[in-house]
Parts: structure tokens; sequence; C-alpha cells
């Protein structure tokens, strides 16, 4: 099973006037009361979208925003994509047409109306039709009514068997991946099936049970796991230490003793803070230094929403000696500045090894800190998947990557037939 990427489609058989493309995207980005916080998602899409342009055709983007909830006025006003398209067409500096609809006569005028190489037309937020989630058939035919080739570069919501992602394809004779979408393919696979070794992983956030998956698995792939975040609170809670007023997730506690258990039997190394910093109050604290020992309780006033400076000092020695890096999800709280150090001081390690260990990164939070610090085109691979890679790296296979795979028989039969 093959899947080919935009640049392997049999452009020299594909007609001139037959180069409509479907484009799905990824343009989920942060976005408040109509401004794009964050266009790391929309700047990822931009390699896809210029090389179709260059092979002279009319790019047609579409993409899901939020989860729309509401009256269907509401939803139309709160959820549009026409931010996006101001964004998309500031960053290209070219035209970018907005249809008010994601099917119907409003884009099959504007397609109509196109011209190859020049015309992007974003199509409305596709989730305003709930047929989108419903991965429903006749949504997807409408869909693609008005093109001729179908490409997936929507990383970030290949885990979702949507309309857009998944039915859509049961459509479109040629078909295949962005630029995004394999590059992503091919930093992912190599963490999960060829580590380059030893590769350490670095694992944060809050809930365990959202990770359990990816850790288990993460066992199988690096000798070497550092846990960070409020998921290192719980399992040093299941193993009795006494971090006073610090969150843990209380459900998580059995599962936490099960994983290192498992991890002992298989001879991985979890590193665990052995301080933090920590507060009273997550909003004005500034953050005090404490102690993470089993036989030394933290005040229970105070609870810890950052690494300590041994931590970080500790840790960073040993993955000194990896020879590649995977790390989701951040080591503390750094939407405040005192507790940021942490997380940021990690990133600042990864770019000063960046020549010798290639850092894989990934998860929302993960890329904001990165972004903080400047890092997003340093480091090796900023995933631009948050559940989409944490799926990947629980082994799942995507739908987005199943619905583009062809048996060799049908990669023969479209080369010949074009
Ligand atoms: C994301 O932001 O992770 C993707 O765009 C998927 O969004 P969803 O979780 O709302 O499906």
């Amino acid at each position: 099973m093959k899947i080919l990427r935009v640049d392997e489609l049999p452009w020299a058989r594909i007609d001139e006037n037959h180069r409509r493309v479907f484009v799905r995207v990824d343009f989920n980005v942060p976005m408040k009361d109509g401004v794009v916080l964050d266009d790391f998602r929309i700047r990822q899409a931009i390699p896809t979208i210029e090389y179709l342009l260059k092979q002279n055709c009319i790019v047609i983007l579409a993409s899901h925003w939020g989860r729309p909830k509401g009256s269907e006025e509401e939803k139309r006003k709160k959820f549009t994509l026409l931010p996006v398209a101001e964004k998309l067409a500031e960053i290209m500096d070219r035209e970018v047409l907005f249809s008010e609809d994601c099917i119907g006569d409003g884009v099959r005028k504007l397609v109509t109306d196109g011209r190859g190489g020049k015309t992007i037309i974003l199509l409305e937020n596709l989730r305003l039709d709930e047929r989108e989630e419903a991965n429903d058939s006749d949504f997807a035919e409408k869909l693609f009514a008005h093109a001729d080739l179908y490409v997936n570069d929507a990383f970030g919501a290949s885990h979702r068997a949507h309309a857009s992602i998944e039915a859509i394809t049961h459509f479109a004779k040629t078909k295949g991946m962005g630029f995004l979408l394999g590059k992503e393919w091919e930093a992912l696979n190599q963490a999960l099936h060829h580590p380059i070794q030893p590769q350490m992983a670095i694992l944060g956030g809050s809930k365990i049970s959202d990770k359990i998956l990816v850790i288990k698995n993460m066992m199988l792939k690096s000798k070497d796991i550092f846990v960070g975040g409020r998921m290192a609170q719980t399992f040093l809670a299941s193993q009795g230490y006494q971090l006073g007023g610090s969150s843990i997730e209380e459900d998580a506690l059995p599962i936490a003793r099960r994983l290192l258990a498992e991890a002992k039997h298989l001879g991985v190394n979890f590193h665990f803070p052995v301080d933090g910093r920590a507060g009273t109050d997550i909003q004005t604290d500034k953050g005090t230094i404490v102690k993470i020992h089993e036989k030394q309780p933290v005040a229970k006033e105070l609870a810890i929403f950052d690494i300590g400076p041994q931590t970080l000092e500790n840790w960073t020695a040993t993955l000194k000696k990896a020879k590649s890096v995977i790390w989701n999800g951040p080591l503390g709280v750094f939407e405040n500045p005192a507790f940021a150090k942490g997380t940021l001081g990690l990133v600042d390690f990864l770019v000063s090894v960046k020549d010798t260990i290639p850092t894989i990164a990934g998860g929302g939070e993960t890329v904001a800190a990165i972004t903080q610090q400047n890092a997003l085109t340093t480091l090796f691979h900023v995933s631009t998947g948050g559940g989409a890679m944490l799926e990947f790296l629980e082994g799942k296979e995507l739908p987005g990557f199943e619905a583009l795979k062809l048996r060799d028989r049908e990669v023969e039969a479209l080369v010949s037939s074009q």
C-alpha cells in the first residue's frame, strides 16, 4: 500500500483543465475576536498550496475550526473562517477568495470563474454543517463536486474520520498527501518505528489518563523517560510522596503504579522532578523552590507549578547522552512567567543541542512554548498535531492516512489512465 505525495501525482497526464484540487488543511488555529493569535498551522500548509499553484491548479482549501455550538446564527458569526482567509492572504501576499458556504452554487461559481495557478479559495468552516463530523457520504460528494483531485494536508485533523478526511476520498480517483502530511509522517514514523537510539522521551502535561497508551508505547522505544507537569505529581503521589497542595489526578493513581511496575520490568528509567517551583496562588505567586523528596513533605499551603532548577540541570545532563528526543507536553504552567523556567529552559536546551540531537516535539501547549522561544524552525520537527500526534504515537492507524492508501495496482491504473 502506498500513499502518493502531491509531487508524485501523475501531473504530466493530468489535463490542464482538470486541475481543481480540494485540499483539506487544518486551520484550527488559536483565534480570539476575529484575530488569529498563532499562524503556525497556516504557514505549514503553504508549501503544498504554492506547489499546486505552480502546477496551474485551482486550489480549494477546506478546514474545520473549533467545535461549533449554539444557534445557527451564533455559530455562523462565532465560528467563521473569514479571519483565517484574510491571514492566509496576508502571509502569502496573494488574493484568497472566501466562500461563505462549503458546498453549493457559491463554491461552484468561484471555482468556475477561477484561474489555474492563481485562484485560492477558502471554504467556510466545515463543522458548520454537522454532516462533516458524521462522515456523511452525501455531504462528502457535494464537497468534492467541483474538484478533480484530492489532497490531505491536515495532519492535526487526520485522527478524525470526518467527511472531508475519510468519506470524500471515495469520490476522488486521484488523491494524495500534502508536503506537511508527508513531513509529519516521516518524523513521527521514525520516532515510533526506527528511533535513533538512545531515543529519550519527555512527557508533560496534565493527565496520565490521556497519555497511558503513549507512555506504554514510549516505554518500548525509549529507555529514559522524563516526566514533568501535573503528570509527574500523580506518579510521585502514587509512590507516597506528600506534595502539599499540589494538584494530582486521583483517579489515575492505580494506573500510575501499574505503569511504574511495567517500567521496572522493562528496565526503563522514569525521571521525575527532584525539586519544583511552588506557590500558593498560580496567578500572583512569584514561585518558591521546594525539594521533592519521599521523606520531606511539601508544605500544605504550597502547590507545585513547575520543575525546579536542580531537576532541569539533572535532566539536561542525561539528555545530552541522547541521539534523539521526543517531547510532548509542558513541564509546568509556563503561561505564568514565575512557572515558565522549566519548560522554556528545556526549549533553550533542546535548541542548544539541535545540531547533534534531533528533537521531535508537538502538542498545542508545547508548540506555544517553542513559539515563545522563537524555536519553531530551529528544532528538527515541530508537529502541528495535538490529538493526532498522540494517536500516532499510540501506534493507532489514523483515518487520514488510511483513506489515502492505494494498492500498487491502483497506483499503476492511476498513472496510465490519466
Ligand atoms: C486539533 O486542534 O487538535 C485539531 O484541529 C483537531 O481538532 P478537534 O480535536 O476539535 O477535532
